[in-house]
Order: structure tokens, then sequence, then C-alpha cells
């Protein structure tokens, strides 16, 4: 269909009279979405929003500002699951609108009659129970157990379930807010805060043009600690302490980000703690960054999570990627620039411990995958862009890039990074467009290095190059010579594991996973009681261990910790590793009735595919 009306659109434009104006640059097709940007264009949007806990709904209206270059154009939006009232043109008359069918993937068309003069419409609307981008939390899904909460999650494709909107990230907007909650909540966005007003509604302003999946809200009983003049920590106030603390180097990070890649140019740069079913482990909301309460382990060895999310505020938020087939851009360049400020940070020992799990992750993940999952340029068609989520565009993408540094040098390419970023700000950009600039930049000077990176291999190939730099590391070396130990004296006693970090932990529950069985992992729980240990991290290997091994002291805390977390990342081996026996699947199935409905919608999603939700009596 989308293709029909592109070739329609390219047809008639070939036909138009001399007389027509020239079309700005063509956006590169969005797969994923409804909206015809270069036809008409949403330019800006003002938010009115009513937050009602009781109903789980959101009310109000999206003012749209629009630059059209076709005037005989409708204007096309993106709106799944949610319930249009009216549409307007600024003079307050109707306009006439179609909601389209849901179709699978990409939802909703929204397609409103423009009158000649229109260049902005109001759309007053509410959310339904379909709005996925939405997690509405009772009281106790929450850490202080006393009031309700609301998060949004717009990437990828969700914040068309929450705001009219064309919903590509090729297409940029800035955006205003008004938001009213009930009474004792606060409300924060991925803006600038304006205060409120007289009647106690909270606002906001994002004067810079941004993609539509980083709009981002959420209310609840939120406290604020500053942690520089511009960094600072929102949580709930029983968590806010300890959390400013774990991510009290924000700033350091910050700091070290700009002198690697330039300015920071979003003002400030806040951290949201929210609620344990938060989905993912952070998310680089412009100006605040979600984050996970499971990275709060007590000795910051979950803070690189701060150092992703900053980074996205260059990659990602910055330079977007223009389409979700160019997911690698934002993730593999991401990835890259959270090594540099680890490094900067916390170190380089610290930084090559972290690659060298993530490494290990990814060629794990990799054998078990469909190989049209290893391509960082994917394909796409007939897919949500969710489908191609994995490891795959996030470390072979940094790969990509670590590669083009160890064979141009660091300097030069930190130069060229720079350039990138600089020569792109604010603009949303393909992997064509990368391409034809490292190209341009870099490999053009120097083409026996060129042609030992084989640029078109990592693009395009399904393997994973082996010149992947792996650097030893002596954190972990110290690992490998107590898995050797274990692996021959199978004596829990006999571990050296004295102040093991996090990541020490999980690569030493890795390196002797193939050896266990139910009684060696008593021992070891009797010695180190993992089966109780606060850190999500390592909890979620072991549970994972005890599924394979049939540890069934882990039981009740397997139960608790599927229930509790909504993490996307941490469900999904566990179900996984459940699935595997029939009694497994029983029992996960018997979980996932209970644990679902407090699980945000995107976790739901995998979960309900893994398992086959929803279940019937013979299943
Ligand atoms: N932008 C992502 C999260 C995301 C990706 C949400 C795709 C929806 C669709 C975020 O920056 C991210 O990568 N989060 C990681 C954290 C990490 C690598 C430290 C996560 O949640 O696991
Ligand atoms: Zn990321």
């Amino acid at each position: 269909m989308k293709l029909l009306v592109a070739v329609l659109t390219a047809l008639s434009v070939a036909c138009a009279s001399p007389h027509v104006a020239p079309r700005p640059t063509p956006l590169p097709m969005d797969l994923h979405s409804h909206a015809q940007p270069e036809r008409v264009r949403v330019t800006h949007v003002a938010l009115d929003l009513t937050i009602d806990m009781d109903a789980k709904a959101i009310t109000g209206t999206a003012a749209l500002s629009l630059v059209r270059s076709d005037r005989a154009a409708p204007l096309v939006l993106d709106a799944t699951g949610i319930a249009i009232e009216t549409v307007k043109g600024k003079d307050g008359s109707a306009r006439r609108f179609a909601l389209g069918p849901v179709e699978k993937d990409i939802g909703s068309a929204l397609t409103i009659e423009l009158a000649p003069a229109d260049e902005l419409v109001v759309i007053a609307y509410r959310t339904t129970e379909r709005s996925d981008a939405l997690q509405w939390l009772a009281p106790e899904q929450t850490a202080d157990k006393r009031q309700p909460f609301l998060f949004t999650q717009g990437q990828s494709i969700f914040t068309r379930t929450w705001i009219p909107l064309q919903d590509s990230p090729g297409v940029r907007i800035t955006y205003e807010a008004r938001v009213k909650a009930p009474k004792g909540l606060t409300v924060v966005m991925s803006a600038e805060q304006l205060g409120r007003d007289a009647d106690g509604a909270f606002r906001f302003r994002m004067p810079h043009a941004i993609p539509s999946y980083l709009i981002a809200l959420a209310c609840g009983d939120l406290a604020f600690r500053p942690i520089s003049k511009r960094c600072g920590l929102w949580a709930e106030p029983s968590v806010v302490d300890g959390a400013r603390a774990e991510f009290e180097d924000s700033e350091s990070m910050v700091q070290a980000a700009e002198k690697l890649f330039g300015p920071y140019r979003w003002g400030r740069y806040d951290l949201i703690v929210l609620p344990p079913s938060f989905p993912f482990g952070g998310m680089e909301n412009p100006c605040l960054t979600f984050a996970t309460p499971t990275a709060l382990t007590g000795d910051k060895s979950g803070v690189s999570l701060v150092a992703h999310e900053l980074a996205h505020s260059w990659s990602g938020n910055l330079v977007t990627n223009a389409t979700w087939r160019d997911f690698w851009l934002n993730e593999g360049f991401t990835v890259y620039f959270e090594q540099r400020i680890m490094e900067a940070v916390y170190g380089a020992e610290r930084a090559r411990m972290e690659w060298r799990l993530a490494v290990d992750d990814l060629k794990r993940e990799m054998s078990e995958q469909e190989p049209w999952l290893h391509v960082l340029h994917i394909d796409l068609a007939d897919k949500h862009p969710d489908d191609g989520f994995s490891g795959v565009p996030y470390t072979k993408g940094a790969a990509f890039l670590k590669r083009v540094e160890s064979l141009f040098g660091r300097e030069r390419f930190d130069r060229v990074l720079t350039k990138w970023f600089d020569a792109h700000a604010f603009q949303s950009v393909t992997t064509e467009t990368f391409l034809a600039f490292l190209e341009r930049e870099l490999l053009t000077q120097d083409p026996k290095l060129a042609a030992a990176l084989d640029v078109k291999r990592w693009i395009e190939g399904t393997d994973l190059p082996d010149e992947l730099s792996v650097l030893p590391t002596s954190s972990l070396e110290r690992v490998d010579r107590e898995i050797g130990r274990w692996k021959t004296s199978k004596d829990a006693a006999a571990l050296d594991t004295q102040s093991l970090v996090t990541q020490q932990w999980l690569h030493l529950l890795e390196g002797i996973a193939e050896t266990l069985d139910a009684r060696s992992m008593a021992e070891l729980d009797a010695r180190f009681a993992l089966t109780k240990t606060k850190n999500c991290e390592i909890a979620d290997v072991w549970l994972r261990l005890s599924i394979q091994h049939r540890y069934a002291a882990a039981d009740a805390r397997l139960e608790q910790f599927l229930t509790d977390i909504g993490r996307r990342k941490f469900l999904e081996p566990l179900y996984k590793e459940l699935k595997k026996t029939p009694e497994g699947l029983a029992r996960a199935r018997t979980i996932y009735t209970h644990a679902r409905s407090r699980y945000h919608a995107l976790t739901r999603d995998t979960i309900d595919e893994l398992l086959g939700w929803p279940f019937t009596k013979s299943g």
C-alpha cells in the first residue's frame, strides 16, 4: 500500500506542470509509518493533556503545525489505539477525518482533509487500553506502594499509541506540553521543564527538532536530587538517595563525552529511575534518561547504562536513524561511544572487561539466531521494527567502528566522528549517508586500509568478521583461573571470589555453566547465597542456570523475580529456558498468567509470542 502511494506520488510529480514549486529532498521511505511528509509535514506539536489514573487514560488535544508542499494532499498521521474525538482548524471549525484499519505491525492511518489555508490542526483524543506506549502501574507495583505511576515508552513505533502524529524517525518535530496530573503527583517529560501553571498543570518545552519516539512522560510520586548544576536524579522518595549515589558520576560522564565529540546540546541531563516493570535497561529520552532500578547494585557496576543513554545525546538524539533499518547507526555508535566514556571515566580495564562480555554475549546470541538478524543494514520488510532487535546492531555495530578506529587510528577517527555529529546535528540519516561520509572523509585517503576494512562485509554480511578486537583483560583472566580451578575440583570452597564485581560474577557463572548440576548448585548457593542476591544481573543468570539444572531451591525466587521485574532482557531468557521442557513450559504459563498484566505491552508482546498466549486449556 505504502509503495503504491509512493509510486503514484512519483508519477504525479513527473506529470506535474512546470509551475509546481520544487519539493524538498525526499526522505527515505519509512516502511513503518503511514505518514507522507514529502506532501504535508508536521513540524511542531503542542500537547494539552490530562492524566486520569483511575480511568487509565490520557485525554486532551494535540495541535500540529504543518508545512504543506502539496496543497492538495491530506494530512496523514499514525494513530493506533487512540480514540479520536474531533479534528478542528485554527478557527475551531471541524475537519473531516478517517481512521483507517489497524494494519499489521504499523497500525492505523489517520487521514485529515485540510482546508486550503490550514497550517495548524487541533486533534482532541483519548488514549485507550490499546495504547501500548503507556504503562499504568498500581501503587503496589511501585517502590513506595502509595501512589499509582504512569510512564511512556515511545521507541520504536509506540508514540503513535498516545499522540497522533507522523511517527517516523525521519520526521523531526519540536514540542511543548501542558499536563495536568492528579493531586500529589509530579509529571516529568523529555524536555525543558517550565514549572507549573496557576492551575497546577506542568509545562514543558523541547526547542530542538527531535524524532517522535523521543517524546516521553512519567508521572508518579517523584522526588528530585541534584547531582551537579545541570545533572540530577528523579525517583520515588525511598529510592532517590540511593539512586543519586549510584549515578553520582553523571556530570563527569557528560564532561568526558563533551571532550570526545563536542558540546552537550540539550541543556539539562537528568535521570529518572522508574519502577521495576520498566521494559528496558535504559531509554535515552532527551534531557531525561529513563532507567531501570535493576541497575542499582550499590557498587556502580551498572553505570555503563548511564554512559550508554548519555552517549545517545549525540548518536541517536542529535543524529538519528532515519528509518528503523538504520537502527545500528543509533545503537552501534552509542555502544562505541559508551565504551569511550567508560574508558575516560573508569579506565581502560573496565571498558575492556565490559566489551569482552558484550562480545561473548553476541557470539552466544548469534549462534542461536536466524542469519537475517545478523545484518547491520537489516531488511525489515513485512516486519515490526522490534523484530530486528538483537545484540547485532549494538555489538556488531560497535565492533565495526572499533575496527575503523584500529585501522585508521584513534585521532583521525575521532576527528571524523566529531565532524559527523556536527555536520548532521538535528538531522535524521541513513546508512548510505554515513557510508558516503566515511568514504569521503577517511577511506578515499587510504585505499589500502579501506580494502582491509571491507565495509560491505560488515554492513551487509551475516557473519561476525574475526578482526573483531577483544583485548585481554586482567579482571576476567583472574576469573578464568577460578573457572579452571572449578572445572578440576568442583569445590565451591576452593573458589576465590573475594571482591568480585558484577561483571566478574557473570563471567564466572557463564564459564562454569556447563559443568553444573543440582548438587553443585546447592553447594555454590550455600557458600555464596546466590538465590538471595539482590543483584538482578547475577540473579538473572543464576535463575536461568537453576531452571536448566533443576535446582528447585530457587523456584520461589524465580517466581518472585518474574512477577516483580518487567525488564525484557531479563525475562526473555528465563521464559526461554523454562520453555525447553514440558514441565517448565507449564510452569512458565502458570507464572505468566499471573504476571502478564504487570508487564509493559512491549515485554508482553515478546513473551506472548514465546509462550503462545493466549493459552488454550489443551495447550
Ligand atoms: N534505545 C535503547 C532502548 C530501545 C531500543 C527501546 C529499541 C526500544 C527499541 C536504549 O538506549 C538501550 O539500548 N538500552 C539498553 C541499555 C544498555 C545497552 C545499557 C537496554 O535497555 O538493555
Ligand atoms: Zn541504546
